[in-house]
């Protein structure tokens, strides 16, 4: 099954003409580009080959101050949508909850929702604890969902922006156990899991070998074009 890369560019760069150079220079098939919000027009009209992602939405339209509605981003062409990052979580306090009301929303809307879970520190060389944390957060995120276009991030915490990836074999068995848990769950029995955490060039190639593993969730590496570019060859 070809494997899919989504650039989440967090927030960055700077400015409109870096955001157009990077996209310009990272336009390629089997990639989504995730931009913050004031790029994603730009960026959704410079591609030609990748989708376009965001990385965050709001449930609902009208009176939400700092807000933006499944039913704008999809106006700007919007396919995929990040929901659950741990960054969200953590920063700006989501809760399972919120996660799942963003979730329905997108999946409702007909776009592809992208459900970021991953344990934290606490259960880095714990199997088992990280398989009960992980399975908590699919279970609350797709409570009375469809779970129809789903694709699942396995994020651990500890592995993001570390420069500290985490091990081919211990994702592997994450992402067999977030299918096992999907298809339990819901009527998926084969949801697609992207690997997220430290993805750059030397080590992508592990993961996407992996027949767990449908692609990478990549942070700190999209924002170099060389070196994004060098992942992209690994998935044509
Ligand atoms: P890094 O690739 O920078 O570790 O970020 C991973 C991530 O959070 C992608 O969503």
């Amino acid at each position: 099954m070809a494997k899919l890369l989504i650039a989440n560019w967090k927030a960055n760069p700077e400015n409109l003409t870096e955001a157009r150079r990077l996209a310009r220079n990272t336009d390629s098939v089997r990639v989504v580009i995730a931009p913050p919000f004031p790029f994603l027009e730009t960026v959704g009209n410079t591609i030609k080959k990748a989708d376009l992602g965001s990385q965050d939405v709001f449930w609902s339209s009208g009176a939400y101050t700092g807000a933006v509605s499944v039913s704008q981003l999809k106006k700007l062409r919007v396919k995929y949508v990040i929901v659950g990052h741990s960054e969200r979580r953590r920063h700006f306090n989501e809760s399972n909850e919120t996660v799942n009301r963003k979730l329905k929303a997108v999946i409702d809307a007909g776009m592809k929702v992208v459900l970021c879970v991953g344990e934290g520190p606490e259960y880095r060389r714990n199997l088992s604890g990280a398989r009960t944390f992980v399975n908590h957060q699919l279970k609350s995120a797709l409570k009375g969902a469809s779970a129809k276009n789903l694709i699942v991030a396995y994020e651990p915490v500890w592995a993001i922006g570390t420069g500290s990836p985490d091990s081919p074999e211990h994702a592997a068995e994450m992402a067999a156990e977030i299918k096992n848990t999907v298809g339990r769950l819901s009527s998926q029995k084969d949801v697609p899991v992207l690997y997220g955490g430290s993805v750059t060039f030397r080590n992508a190639a592990r993961f996407l070998s992996l027949p767990e593993i449908s692609g990478a969730l990549v942070g700190g590496a999209s924002l170099d074009s060389r070196e994004f570019r060098k992942i992209i060859r690994l998935v044509l």
